[in-house]
């Protein structure tokens, strides 16, 4: 297989150690739930390609759009040029969001979204300045554990530590980040910090009910309540990045419908293409788009990367969209979450296990500790499995329409692989 010894002298891999990175298994192939290897090995996906394959990989009814649309524009700008796969996609987009998030903005990748979603927090507020409002509201209120992406205005608002970003502390923006309001402590700390601070912030911003690459830790849907209050209360936007947990992973179309609370700005991404190109939304209140409105361009909303509202990724969103509408995705995450909870139990009792917790489709096993996570990496490829350990837990985020065998498999493989590393 000369490309891959040839293109490892090239290419440089996300979150690794070259030096010591192992030459990676070389893919040929998807189909469902199944990655098919050069080597004639087939493994069964467990996270979905970092949560984005909710349909399962190559689903006939994407593939048919996109390539109907790769025939027919594969892309154009969309300054000044409008098209029927955005604008449809937008306006579905608005349909599936409560209250007045009518307003689309598209870019290509979740970290994007987020900037936008700042950009649009923030400048609300300089713009209401201009006539004359209150100044200075330009920090975002994050918090511990949270992860919104790897560009320079979204490390500022990871977990300083966790965010895998600590080697660029002095570098960045600073914006709070302070312990999610989920106990009695933590509640009046984060109360007191509003009092004192609240002045300063435009926006809060929460991944909501689970903060992903922080170690998939859950909370509870009254915590998205406390920060609905909070924010207006204090009159800051309330952003909701959605791009790990919308689209039926947390058992709901989006993690928010579980508080029932409606946020300012929400963020969407990985699965919104159903995991076939890149593409990524930032919606916005009516009330926000308002604050942009003025006779001077002054007030614009000065964003607009290169592809875009991506004609590709809007016809395989539209088509992910109509299979939500078709097939039974939430009853699927549904039963993947109870057979997560029943297969995924015996992992409890392994020596060096924290904890086995399951919401949605997302089962986590925490460890005390992952010694060597590339070799536990490998001992679930020799079972045929493809999971990907991270720091200390093992997730599963499969494909919603995973087959109850292949769930197993995976099920099974982490137990043995946990067993035989115990
Ligand atoms: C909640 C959340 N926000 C933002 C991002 C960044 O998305 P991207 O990797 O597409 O830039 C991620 C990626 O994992 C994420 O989980």
């Amino acid at each position: 297989m000369t490309w891959l010894e040839d293109g490892w002298r090239h290419v440089w891999l996300p979150y690794a150690q070259m030096q010591t990175a192992p030459l990676p298994l070389p893919a040929v192939r998807t189909e469902g739930s199944r990655i098919f290897l050069a080597d004639g090995r087939v493994l069964v996906d467990g996270i979905a390609s970092w949560w984005t394959a909710c349909h399962g990989y190559n689903h006939p009814h994407i593939v048919e759009a996109v390539t109907a649309q790769v025939r027919e524009m594969p892309h154009v700008m969309f300054g000044g040029l409008g098209h029927e796969p955005a604008y449809r996609l937008a306006t579905r987009l608005a349909a599936l969001m409560p209250g007045s998030l009518n307003r689309v903005f598209f870019s290509d990748s979740g970290s994007v979204a987020v900037e936008v979603a700042i950009k649009i927090a923030v400048q609300a507020r300089l713009n209401h300045c201009q006539s004359g409002g209150e100044r200075g509201r330009t920090k975002i209120l994050a918090f511990l554990g949270g992860y919104h992406g790897d560009t320079f205005g979204t490390m500022a608002i990871c977990d300083p530590e966790e965010g895998m970003h600590s080697l660029f502390a002095g570098l960045l923006q600073e914006h709070p980040v302070v312990p999610l309001p989920r106990d009695a402590a933590s509640i009046a700390a984060f109360e007191l910090f509003l009092e004192e601070h609240a002045g300063s912030l435009a926006a809060i911003i929460v991944e909501p009910l689970v903060q992903g690459a922080g170690g998939m830790v859950f909370h509870a849907p009254a915590v998205l309540q406390r920060l609905r209050a909070a924010a207006t209360h204090y009159g800051l936007s309330l952003i909701f990045d959605e791009i790990f947990t919308g689209f039926g992973r947390t058992g709901t179309m989006f993690a928010f419908e579980q508080a029932g609370v409606v946020p300012d700005i929400i963020t969407l991404s990985k699965a919104l293409t159903g995991g076939t190109s890149p593409l990524a939304a930032t919606i916005a209140t009516d009330e926000l788009f308002a604050a942009f409105l003025s006779d001077s361009p002054g007030t614009a909303l000065m964003h607009g990367p290169t592809f875009m509202a991506n004609p590709l990724g809007c016809a395989a969103a539209n088509a992910g969209l109509d299979l939500f509408e078709r097939e039974p995705r939430l009853a699927q995450a549904a039963a993947i979450s109870a057979q997560l909870a029943r297969e995924l139990a015996p992992c409890r009792e392994l020596p060096g296990v924290r904890d086995v917790r399951v919401l949605g489709a997302i089962g986590v096993v925490e460890l005390e500790r992952i010694e060597n996570p590339a070799a536990l990496r490998m001992a679930l490829v020799a079972q045929g499995v493809w999971v990907r350990p991270f720091r200390n837990i093992l997730y599963l985020t499969p494909a919603l329409t995973i087959s109850t065998d292949e769930l197993s498999l995976l099920c099974t493989a982490i137990f043995a692989g946990l067993s035989a590393a115990a």
